[in-house]
């Protein structure tokens, strides 16, 4: 009996292991031929008491059937395998290349524009998304009820307050990752861009309800406007060419003072002002120095340190860069392959 269970296991284990048809075929004739091992043992049969020759008969017929199956097997899968063998070895046949995709043009348009900044020493942040009611407006010396929070046009979280921080907001600029990061390193210096999604109720030809912001802000000691002036025009020249550069045009906004509007200059007529451009500038976006009770809301001293910030819609700036003239800015993120495969 122990020895026909040898048998079986070792027989099975080297018809696994057959690695052609010749050889399987080889085994085949070993094992159930005429000949055959299988045979062998059943000759054996005759000579056993009647009592063993029950059990010993079963077991030589499950072997007999157990290599049966696994010979069937192994057969069919040395077949497929040689057929596809057959399908891969034609060298004469042209490759297929894969379809290539490529960057969604507002991604390829956040990493150059981060690279920008990395040049010159900001740090690339990614703020949240969703965010407190405190860092998207409180600190940003916008109390509740504020009249200047109804240009935000805010989505709300339909979720509980918290106590010390407000209502959930979908972050409607990235002017709360300021907050973030001062939070973060206590402590000047401070050289961030935050580049992030925002979302206002707004969606129209030059609106989506996603969009995204690229936030600058640097803190230190005697920081002054002529930094933020340096920066923008930095901007200008490497992201819109060596002609280009900004003028500051004053504004309001609650967490700067004083405020600015960022203009650029039109690319026809260098700031002139043509047909195209009327006044010679196009508005890029907003700016200013860090308001002081900005500063007090994250423990930093506005006394002994100063900062500026400024913050613009990625959309907007990279449209005005290609002079795409878009029609409708939804077009961004419709999903189109025969748009997108453009950029
Ligand atoms: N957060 C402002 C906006 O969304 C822009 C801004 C950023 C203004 C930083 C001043 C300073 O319009």
């Amino acid at each position: 009996m122990e020895e026909l269970h040898n048998f079986k296991n070792e027989a099975l284990a080297l018809i696994t292991e057959a690695k052609s048809k010749q050889e399987l075929e080889d085994l085949k004739v070993k094992f159930l031929g005429r000949k055959g091992e299988v045979n062998k043992f059943l000759q054996n049969l005759t000579q056993l008491p009647p009592e063993e020759k029950k059990r010993f008969g079963q077991l030589l017929n499950q072997t007999k059937q157990a290599l049966e199956q696994a010979i069937a097997r192994k057969e069919s899968s040395l077949v497929s395998q040689q057929e596809t063998k057959l399908d891969w070895f034609d060298i004469t046949r042209p490759g297929k290349k894969p379809p290539q995709g490529n960057l969604h043009l507002i991604t390829q348009a956040i990493e150059e524009i981060s690279t920008i900044f990395e040049k010159i020493g900001f740090i690339r942040v990614r703020y949240p998304e969703v965010e407190w009611d405190w860092y998207a407006f409180e600190s940003l010396n916008m109390p509740k009820d504020h009249p200047a929070r109804d240009e935000w046009e805010t989505f709300f979280v339909d979720t509980q307050e918290n106590k010390k921080w407000g209502k959930m907001v979908l972050t409607p600029h990235t002017s709360s990752g300021q907050i973030r990061e001062m939070q973060r390193l206590k402590k000047p210096p401070i050289r961030m861009v935050n580049i992030a999604k925002c979302h206002r109720r707004q969606h129209d030809v030059t609106h989506t309800v996603m969009f995204h912001q690229f936030e600058g802000l640097v803190v230190d000691k005697n920081i002054s406007i002529a930094h933020l002036k340096g920066t923008t025009d930095y901007f200008a020249s490497q992201f819109y060419g060596p002609q280009r550069k900004t003028r500051l045009r004053p504004f309001n906004f609650k967490f700067t003072e004083p405020s600015f509007e960022i203009d650029i200059n039109c690319p026809l007529c260098l700031g002139k002002g043509c047909r195209t451009c009327k006044s010679g500038w196009h508005e890029l976006g907003g700016a200013g120095m860090v308001h002081p009770n900005v500063l007090k809301a994250v423990n930093i001293d506005p006394e002994k340190y100063s900062g500026f910030a400024f913050g613009w819609g990625v959309e907007r700036s990279y449209l005005m860069k290609e002079d795409l003239k878009i029609d409708d800015l939804r077009t961004i993120y419709s999903n189109d392959l025969r748009f997108l495969k453009q950029f």
